[in-house]
């Protein structure tokens, strides 16, 4: 049989989805089993650590954030390092400083309540529009419209909308909103996520199991895979530096953290030079060396592309291991920019 599911006419896409998402919903550790209330505090969790994470890494912390802190007056009441230790490995560190500072105002302005509509979720740190509709109706189950990447993927594909992104978003929002259902309006929010998480994946979908095949603008015409259209990708501009790992006798590693805001904003990073965009010679990389000690160039080229531009550094390693002979230091100003600490192995 072609369909797993059969399609009655007259099935709205909710209730083929709905009906889809009672019978494969992947098991989640914050998800709610069939019948049991959701924890808000454990939804916001999720929806904060999801932010630019996948499913599969956030698992395994959030299931110790919850065992650690269980309430959402636990976390407030927590040091924030000790947060911020327990987020180490998930990147993109102003994610724990607003976790921390939402769990805060939520203890201080609401009594420890999650405020249960968009309008007064939006006003708490860290909580944009997405997280706001995701919260409303994954934890409170009421009407919200929730567009996330996969969303997005299955809209333009269901709609078959030619326009590309960024410019097609609002067209896809208010799409999303035409099928929006008013009753389990965050069990179809996730059903919408898991149906472009497994089969209406980006290449090559499972159309022929899918619950929604049948209302597939895109599918009818043959050009599923070409949605969602995206404009013509402009050439990166590339940014090249150096970086230097600095060990001490005793083996420790001297590193430094980030600001705060900006580019991979609060996290550790052995010192780096500017970034700019010449190709510099040796002699000039270590002019921002973070130390007057030897350093040696490591062959090769650490390399990272960002969503803005493409990174290529240069790598020099430094210092004396134990017992190891004094060898002549590099000359140059050895300026530091941020204060570095030594951590050890
Ligand atoms: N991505 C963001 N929120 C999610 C959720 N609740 N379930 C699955 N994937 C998600």
């Amino acid at each position: 049989m072609k369909q797993a599911v059969k399609v009655k006419e007259g099935d709205s896409v909710a209730a083929r989805l709905l009906g889809w998402y009672d019978r494969h919903a992947r098991v989640l550790p914050w998800r709610a089993r069939p019948g049991e209330k959701a924890d808000p505090y454990a939804v916001w969790l999720s929806e904060i650590m999801l932010q630019q994470t996948t499913v599969a890494t956030v698992g395994p912390y959030f299931m110790r954030f919850l065992a650690r802190w269980p309430r959402v007056g636990d976390l407030a009441a927590a040091p924030v390092e000790e947060v911020m230790k327990e987020w180490a490995g998930l990147g993109y560190y102003s994610r724990a400083r607003n976790l921390h500072a939402c769990a805060i105002a939520v203890v201080r302005d609401h009594g420890g309540v999650f405020p249960d509509d968009e309008e007064g979720l939006r006003t708490l740190p860290g909580i944009g529009p997405y997280t706001a509709a995701a919260i409303t109706a994954i934890a409170f189950g009421k009407h919200a419209v929730v567009v996330d990447g996969n969303v997005e993927r299955v809209v333009a594909r269901l709609f078959a909308l030619d326009e590309p992104l960024p410019a097609v978003k609002p067209e896809i929002r208010a799409r999303a909103a035409t099928i929006t259902p008013l009753r389990r309006a965050g069990d179809f929010a996730q059903a919408m996520m898991d149906l472009g998480a497994t089969l209406c994946s980006p290449k090559r979908p499972s159309c022929m199991i899918c619950p929604l095949e049948a209302s597939c603008e895109a599918r009818a015409q043959g050009t599923q895979e070409t949605y969602p259209r995206r404009a013509a990708k402009k050439a990166r501009p590339v940014r090249r530096g150096a970086c230097f790992f600095l060990t001490r006798p005793d083996g420790a590693v001297l590193l430094r953290r980030r600001p705060n805001k900006g580019l991979l904003g609060g996290m550790m990073e052995v010192p780096t030079g500017e970034w700019g965009a010449d190709t510099l010679s040796d002699e000039a990389l270590l002019l921002s060396a973070p130390a007057p000690v030897a350093w040696r160039r490591v062959p090769g080229l650490v390399e990272h592309t960002f969503t803005h531009f493409h990174l290529e550094l240069a790598v020099f390693t430094g210092g004396r291991r134990r017992g190891r002979q004094r060898r002549p230091m590099a000359s140059g100003p050895h300026g530091r920019n941020w204060p570095a600490r030594h951590c050890r192995p």
